[in-house]
């Protein structure tokens, strides 16, 4: 009986690390374009990446990440994307 209980134990805590590995790479997965295609378009069209030089999208990616409430990842990605191309 004891053993059983252990077995779905085990089969529980593995679908959730399953799980949760799935939710963390997700932003892993995404390309610095496409999250800022999602993240950036809710409230605005976005101009290209060589509408600004790499310094302003220094500070328009400071200004907007707390208007777009993004992660330290997505951050940086959308940043390093933006900043790609001059
Ligand atoms: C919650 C809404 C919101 C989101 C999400 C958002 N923005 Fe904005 N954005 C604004 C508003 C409002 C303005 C104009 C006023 C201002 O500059 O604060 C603006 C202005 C801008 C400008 C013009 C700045 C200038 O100097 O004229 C750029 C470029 C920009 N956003 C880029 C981005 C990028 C890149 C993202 C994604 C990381 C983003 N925005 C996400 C609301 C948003």
């Amino acid at each position: 009986m004891t053993t059983k209980i252990a077995i779905i134990l085990i089969g529980v805590l593995l679908m959730a690390m399953i799980v949760e590995s799935c939710v963390s790479s997700k932003v892993a997965e995404k390309s610095g374009s496409q999250l800022w295609a999602e993240n950036c378009m809710r409230c605005h069209s976005i101009p290209p990446s060589s509408a600004y030089t790499n310094e302003e999208w220094g500070t328009i990616q400071t200004h907007m990440r707390t208007r777009a409430m993004l992660t330290e990842d997505e951050y940086k990605k959308i940043l390093e994307f933006l900043q790609s191309e001059e």
